[in-house]
């Protein structure tokens, strides 16, 4: 028997997303490594595994797999490995890792990467039988509750819970099995949740070993305090302030100074005064890149995108905005309401209000309902008042799961 750890990390973890989680489960921190790392750590410490294939999410494969060889070469699997793009289902992931099978390779142990808890002794249990001779192996535990099959809100039965078993991965399958249930699976539009369900379809006997009770899928916020042992974890709103001004070009101004036509929120606003700016002058996004910088703690733009450096003269501030707003998901931010304000005697800013939010919307990737625009004059007080300049104020509220 050869046999190979299928490790599927593809999935998009949408019941964390559904509740503002913004890293996906199986890329956690579980106590100074990721949770899939944690995973493939227990495969590795089990005898007669020959190596480990990681499904990983298509958009991040690239990414995910240099994270995998740095993990490796700091703590190394003593495996060997290799990585695939996963697919839309959790079978389709499976199937393309199948592809990434060496030839000699005639078993797998496919095991979910957000059961972090597995255990080497588990693993072992699913292996022996292989070995053993079985072809379908699954890991479970006996229920605890009693369950009821409950139709349109009312119970329709209560199996005998004495013959009810929750089952876990990894699960194992012979590759014959494994390949013939995927054809048999086309063939017949079969969605499966679990493996050796496709060896249960075939009408093949599927063997069942001792799980155990730790072995738990990390699938709900409320599982993520399994992973530092601590209390659940709690939303934390951080909310950022941004400020910043910009002066109007006038007959005094010097020949070399940079000058731009306006534009807020990028848009450009037709007939207003030019601004002095090293960058293009959106002294709105200006703001609101620093209030996105308060969210993450990172200073202002000026430490980030210097006016000393020729490589952001011009340059359009949808662009820093955007860089900024690349943090936040590796921070574990999720930005969700922004409130922008200009404070300009010249240009009205009313007939663009509508416009601006838009753009900001779509360059945040926030529905419009989270993203407001204010404009003012101060009653021709001040620099503004004197039409010498134009200034902005932005807030952003960005929610972030941290232990209390
Ligand atoms: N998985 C996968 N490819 C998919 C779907 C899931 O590799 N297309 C993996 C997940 O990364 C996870 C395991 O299969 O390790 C179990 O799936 P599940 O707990 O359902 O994870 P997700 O699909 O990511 O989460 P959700 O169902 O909440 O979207
Ligand atoms: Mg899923």
């Amino acid at each position: 028997m050869i046999a190979w750890t299928i490790l599927l990390a593809a999935g998009s973890g949408s019941r964390m997303k559904a509740a503002g989680l913004s890293t996906k489960k199986q890329f956690m921190d579980a106590g100074g490594e990721p949770v899939f790392w944690k995973s493939a750590k227990a495969f590795s410490r089990v005898a007669g595994l020959s190596g480990m294939v990681f499904a990983l999410p298509p958009d991040e494969k690239e990414s995910m797999e240099a994270v995998v060889a740095e993990l490796d070469a700091k703590s190394p699997l003593g495996l060997e490995w290799a990585c695939v793009a996963g697919g839309e289902r959790r079978q389709d992931s499976l199937e393309n890792a199948l592809a990434a099978l060496p030839r000699d390779c005639t078993h797998v142990l496919v095991h979910d990467a957000a059961r972090c808890f597995v255990t080497p002794e588990v693993i072992v249990r699913v292996v022996e039988a292989l070995r053993g001779g079985a072809r379908a192996v699954i890991p479970a535990v006996p229920v605890k509750d009693t369950i009821k099959e409950v139709r349109d809100g009312v119970v329709a039965a209560t199996p005998d819970r004495s013959r009810l078993m929750a089952v876990q991965t990894p699960q194992g399958v012979s590759l014959d099995v494994l390949r013939r249930g995927f054809e048999a699976a086309r063939a017949n539009g079969l969605t499966v949740t679990d493996d050796a369900g496709l060896a249960e379809a075939l009408g093949l006997p599927v063997h069942v070993v001792e799980g155990s009770e730790d072995n738990v899928k990390i699938t709900t916020p409320e599982d993520l305090r399994l992973l530092d042992g601590q209390a659940p974890l709690v939303a934390i709103p951080r909310v950022g302030f941004g400020y910043d001004v910009h002066r109007y070009a006038a007959a005094d101004t010097p020949d070399d100074a940079p000058t731009r036509p306006m534009v807020l929120g990028c848009a450009p606003i037709p007939g207003a005064p030019r601004v002095i700016a090293h960058s293009d002058g959106d002294v709105l996004l200006h703001a609101l890149a620093d209030a996105l910088l308060g969210c993450l703690c990172q200073g202002d733009i000026g430490q980030h995108f210097p006016d000393t450096d020729a490589k952001y003269s011009g340059v359009a501030s949808s662009i820093l905005v955007s860089e900024v707003l690349a943090g936040f998901a590796p921070a574990g931010l999720t930005l969700t309401h922004v409130d922008l304000t200009v404070v300009a005697q010249v240009p009205k800013v009313g007939p663009h209000r509508e416009h601006i939010r838009r753009n900001v919307a779509g360059l945040l990737g926030l529905p419009l309902e989270r993203v407001n625009v204010k404009a003012t004059t101060e009653e021709k007080l001040g620099f503004t008042g004197e039409k010498l300049g134009i200034k902005a104020y932005a807030t952003a509220t960005a929610v972030g799961f941290e232990s209390p």
